[in-house]
C-alpha cells in the first residue's frame, strides 16, 4: 500500500512535469559508496514521435523523465539506443558504470562477458517486467542487484492479450488486409472466423498478468483454465471460475487458445517444442505476449504452415529488435507486432515512476519493495531458479 503510494505520487510529478539492497560483504557494495554515479539507460529512440506526447517517457529521448533529477544530484547520465556490434555506445561506458537500466522493449543483453568488464557496476534495473535479458547466473555470481518494476505493466499486457485473443479467433487481420488492398471478399475471412464464448481458454502461467487476463475473460462465457508452479487462491480461483491444471501436458489438447504468461526461465526457454506443440489441439490459436523464446521459433514455423496452429500472435521475438528475415514475419494466419503490449503511456508512466523510486532509494541506501528484486545477495528470485 505505502509503495503504491510512493509510485503515485511518483507517476504524478513525472506526468506533470513532462519531461524530462541491502549491502553485504558478497553485495558489490551497492550503497556503500556516496557520490556521484554513472547510470546508463538504453532506450528505443523514438525520432519524430519523441514529442507528439508529453508523457512519453519511455523513449531514448525522453528517458524516463529523470534527467534533471539524477543531474541536478550531481551524477551522469548516459542514454543511448546503440547496444549491439563491435563498438555500440553501451560497450563504451561498460567498464565504468555504477547502474544500468534497460527495458524489455529494446533489451540491453547483460551477457558474463559484459559483467566482467563492469567492474563499478552495481545495480541492473529493469523499466518494465521481465530481466531475462540479463545472465542472471553471472549477475548474482557477481554480487550484482537486479531488480525490475513488478506490477507496472500488467494490465496493459492482459488488455493486449485480450485483444489478441479476439483479433485471431475473429480472422480480423485478413479481413483488415483485404480492405487495404481494394479487396471485399467474405468468404476469405467468414469460413474460419468463431466467437469466443464456449471455448476453452487455457492460460500457461497465471502470475500477475494471467490472473488479470482471466478476471477479464470471465464475461465472455468461456471454460478457463490455468497450468502454473503454485494455485490461485481458492477464493480468487472460485471468483473467476478457472480450473487448475497441475499437469501442462494434460492442459493443452482441451484447450481452443493458448495464452502464454511464465517469465522465461531455464524451464520454460523452449516449453513450446515440436513435441508439446504437438499436443495441442489442431486448430489452436496461440497468444505469447511473454517471451520469444518460450517457442522453439521452426517449430511455431512449421505448425502455423501445417495449420496445426491455426493462428500465432504475439509481441515478443527472439531477438528483439527481430530481424528482417525472422520467420515469424512470413508465416501464415500469424498477428505479430513489434514488443509493444507493456509500452502504453500508462505502463511508462507507472515504470519510470517505479525506476526513479528505486534510484533514489539506491542513493539512500533503502531496500526496494521486496517483489521487485529478481537477484538479491547472490539470490535469485525463485521462479526464476
Ligand atoms: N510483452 C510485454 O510487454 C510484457 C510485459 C510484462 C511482462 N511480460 C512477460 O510476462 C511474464 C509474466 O509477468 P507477470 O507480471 O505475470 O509475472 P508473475 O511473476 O506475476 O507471474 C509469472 C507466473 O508464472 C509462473 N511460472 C513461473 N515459472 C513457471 C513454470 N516453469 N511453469 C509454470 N508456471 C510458471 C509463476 O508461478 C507465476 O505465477 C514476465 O516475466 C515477462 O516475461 C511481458
Amino acid at each position: 500500500m505505502a509503495m503504491k503510494g510512493v509510485i503515485a505520487s511518483a507517476v504524478r510529478t513525472l506526468a506533470s512535469s513532462g519531461s524530462s539492497a541491502s549491502s553485504t560483504t558478497f553485495t558489490r557494495h551497492l550503497h556503500a559508496s556516496a557520490g556521484s554515479k554513472k547510470i546508463v539507460g538504453v532506450f528505443y529512440k523514438a525520432n519524430e514521435y519523441a514529442e507528439l506526447n508529453p508523457n512519453f517517457l519511455g523513449c531514448e529521448e525522453r528517458a524516463l523523465g529523470i534527467r534533471d533529477w539524477l543531474e541536478s544530484q550531481g551524477h551522469k547520465y548516459i542514454v543511448t539506443d546503440d547496444k549491439e556490434g563491435p563498438d555500440c555506445e553501451l560497450d563504451k561506458h561498460i567498464p565504468d558504470l555504477h547502474v544500468l537500466i534497460s527495458t524489455p522493449f529494446h533489451p540491453a543483453y547483460v551477457t558474463a562477458e559484459r559483467i566482467k568488464k563492469a567492474k563499478n557496476l552495481q545495480l541492473l534495473l529493469t523499466a518494465g517486467i521481465g530481466s531475462d535479458h540479463i545472465d542472471l547466473k553471472a549477475a548474482a555470481a557477481a554480487g550484482l542487484t537486479v531488480a525490475e518494476v513488478t506490477g507496472s505493466n500488467v494490465v496493459s499486457v492482459a488488455e493486449d492479450e485480450l485483444m489478441r485473443i479476439l483479433i485471431l479467433v475473429r480472422n480480423f487481420v485478413p479481413g483488415y488486409t483485404q480492405i487495404v488492398n481494394g479487396e471485399w471478399k467474405v468468404a476469405g475471412i467468414a469460413h474460419r472466423a468463431y466467437d469466443l464464448e464456449g471455448k476453452t481458454v487455457g492460460t500457461v502461467g497465471a502470475g500477475r498478468i494471467g490472473k488479470l487476463l482471466l478476471q477479464r475473460l470471465k464475461p465472455f462465457n468461456c471454460h478457463l483454465l490455468y497450468h502454473d508452479r503454485v494455485k490461485i487462491d481458492p477464493e480468487l480461483e472460485q471468483q473467476i471460475g478457472a480450473k487448475f491444471e497441475e499437469d501442462l501436458d494434460a492442459m493443452l489438447p482441451k484447450c481452443d487458445v493458448i495464452v502464454i504468461n511464465t517469465p522465461l526461465t531455464e524451464k520454460t526457454r523452449g516449453l513450446f517444442d515440436k513435441e508439446r506443440i504437438a499436443k495441442c489441439k489442431k486448430g489452436v490459436l496461440i497468444v505469447n505476449n511473454a517471451r520469444g523464446a518460450i517457442m522453439d521459433t521452426q517449430a511455431v514455423v512449421d505448425a502455423s504452415s501445417s495449420g496445426h496452429i491455426a493462428g500465432y500472435s504475439g509481441d515478443v521475438w527472439n531477438p528483439q529488435p527481430a530481424p528482417k528475415d525472422h520467420p515469424w514475419r512470413y508465416m501464415p494466419n500469424h498477428a505479430m507486432t513489434p514488443h509493444i503490449s507493456g509500452t502504453t503511456i500508462d505502463a511508462q508512466l507507472r515504470y519510470a515512476a517505479g525506476v526513479k523510486d528505486m534510484l533514489d532509494r539506491y542513493f539512500k541506501g533503502e531496500d526496494f519493495p521486496a517483489q521487485n528484486y529478481i537477484v538479491k545477495d547472490g539470490k535469485i528470485a525463485s521462479q526464476y531458479q
